[in-house]
């Protein structure tokens, strides 16, 4: 069924909002939880399309899982794994699922994974997972459309990524947890998923140390020591990032609770110069508000501890109406602007030239019916939305309901006008009863 909201934009944002688990970070602990023989149970777990995809994956496999909604947790039972194959059908639904082949390699020693093929945002390539894999004694094939990797004694051996690439490093260190002797990952990714990943592995038993820095060194153990566990996944800061910007936007107030600070830093340092307040009100909430026409800044997108580029199109939107010009270097992806021609039909002023954005701040944007592209492009005009004068329309809400749990009843308790529609239809599916609060 395809959905659309419909927002009213001008209303202040004000109140309170809890963020989830991190659909970056969760996604990869389930796929880690195929390593242990018996029941793994992982709290925080975001009731999102994309987790469902991962959880289609590893049943696919073989493994059983429950999930439960009340508690957002879910139990992996990987007792047995009766397939090494995971097929274009899922995979090629969620490129995350990728993450399968470092797991597969490492309980199985065998894995068939279908190829991800590129996506709107770019080409993303796995080729350094490959190279990874190979280095550690993998035989991989690339046959019809699938990697076919196997690696019947795999060694650890040092291995250097050209980019901190985040799924290569997370999939190399899924490999080498099992392996003989030591994996030293360097150039690795520092993302605080990363550091997530890594710490639950070593709760399951593994022996990983590094993770966060730009080296990490994993020593593999025997698969008969790693044993299942508990674990509660980290706070999601991109999704803590969407509702900062959302408040700041919309010129409110509002305490952004269950998020770690420390994981913002830079993009809190970027909002604050373009005059946002924000305080820690508490170890894990942070304190929001703005009362003014926003500055504008210049910002490049970088590996972390760089501005994300999972908040850049969320952050051109507030460029959109600033004060003055800023430009946007997108430092990723090479397609990372799909959001600019929604933007420009509500009225944002913005030349794109390659990998850079000239965003020249208008006074207002109005509002338009605009369809979001993918996840990120996705909230950045649902942001827009709520920024401009009168009713916005956005399309493909598909896209935002893969990584934003309850994206619109978080914004109505913030007090947005916003209600999700079926495309056929004028009643709102909270009206027709087809959705309700408890998916908050
Ligand atoms: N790259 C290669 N070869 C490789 C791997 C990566 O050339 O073998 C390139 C990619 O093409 C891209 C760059 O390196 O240009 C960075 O890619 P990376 O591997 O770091 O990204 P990813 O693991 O595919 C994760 C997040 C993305 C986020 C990026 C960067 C997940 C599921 N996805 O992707 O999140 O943008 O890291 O931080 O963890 C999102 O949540 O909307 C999203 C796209």
């Amino acid at each position: 069924m395809a959905e659309r909201f419909k927002i009213q934009g001008g209303e202040t944002l004000k109140g309170e909002v809890s963020i989830g688990g991190a659909k970056n970070s969760v996604l990869k602990l389930l796929a880690a939880t195929i390593l242990v023989k018996g029941s793994t149970k992982i709290y925080n777990v975001p009731q999102l399309t994309d987790v469902e995809i991962m959880l289609n994956v590893l049943s696919d496999l073989g493994a059983k899982y429950t999930y439960d909604k009340d508690e957002k947790s879910v139990v992996v039972d990987a007792s047995n794994i009766t397939s090494i194959t995971a097929k274009y059908e899922l995979v090629s639904k969620m490129r995350a699922s990728f993450i399968i082949l470092g797991a597969l390699i490492s309980r199985c020693r065998e894995a068939i994974v279908a190829l991800p093929g590129g996506c709107a945002i770019g080409e993303r390539r796995v080729d350094f997972h490959i190279k990874g894999l190979e280095a550690m004694g993998a035989k991989i094939k690339i046959e019809n459309g699938y990697v076919h990797a196997k690696a019947p004694k795999l060694k650890g051996t040092d291995i250097y990524l050209d980019i901190p690439s985040v799924g290569a490093t997370e999939n190399l260190m899924l490999a080498s947890v099992t392996a003989e002797g030591s994996t030293r990952i360097q150039n690795a990714a520092q993302e605080p998923e990363i550091v997530d990943l890594a710490n639950f592995l070593n709760t399951l038993g593994a022996d990983i140390s590094g993770a966060g820095t730009s080296e990490i060194v994993i020593n593999g153990v025997k698969p008969e020591s790693l044993h299942p566990a508990e674990y509660t996944t980290i706070p999601d800061r991109i999704e803590a990032g969407t509702f900062m910007a959302a408040v700041v936007a919309t010129r409110g107030k509002a305490l952004i609770k269950n998020v770690y600070p420390a994981h913002l830093t830079f993009f809190n340092d970027k909002l604050i110069k373009m005059g946002a307040s924000i305080k820690l009100a508490e170890p894990t909430v942070i304190e929001v508000s703005c009362k003014n026409r926003l500055n504008s800044i210049n910002f490049v997108t970088q590996p972390y501890p760089g501005f994300p580029t999972d908040l850049q199109a969320i952050a051109m939107t507030l460029l959109t109406t600033a004060n003055g010009v800023g430009i946007i270097t997108e430092s990723l992806y090479e397609n990372r602007f799909m959001q600019v021609p929604d933007l420009r039909r509500m009225g944002a002023d913005i030349h794109q030239d390659r990998n850079h954005a000239i965003v020249k701040g208008v006074k207002n944007l109005t509002g338009a019916t605009v369809a979001a592209s993918d996840l990120r492009a996705g909230a950045a005009l649902v942001i827009a939305a709520l920024m401009a004068n009168g009713e916005s329309q956005v399309e493909k809400l598909h896209h935002i309901d893969r990584g934003y749990e309850s994206f619109e009843y978080k914004l109505q308790k913030l007090g947005a006008k916003i209600m999700r529609y079926d495309d056929r239809d004028e009643t709102s599916l909270l009206t027709k009863g087809v959705l309700n609060e408890s998916r908050l």
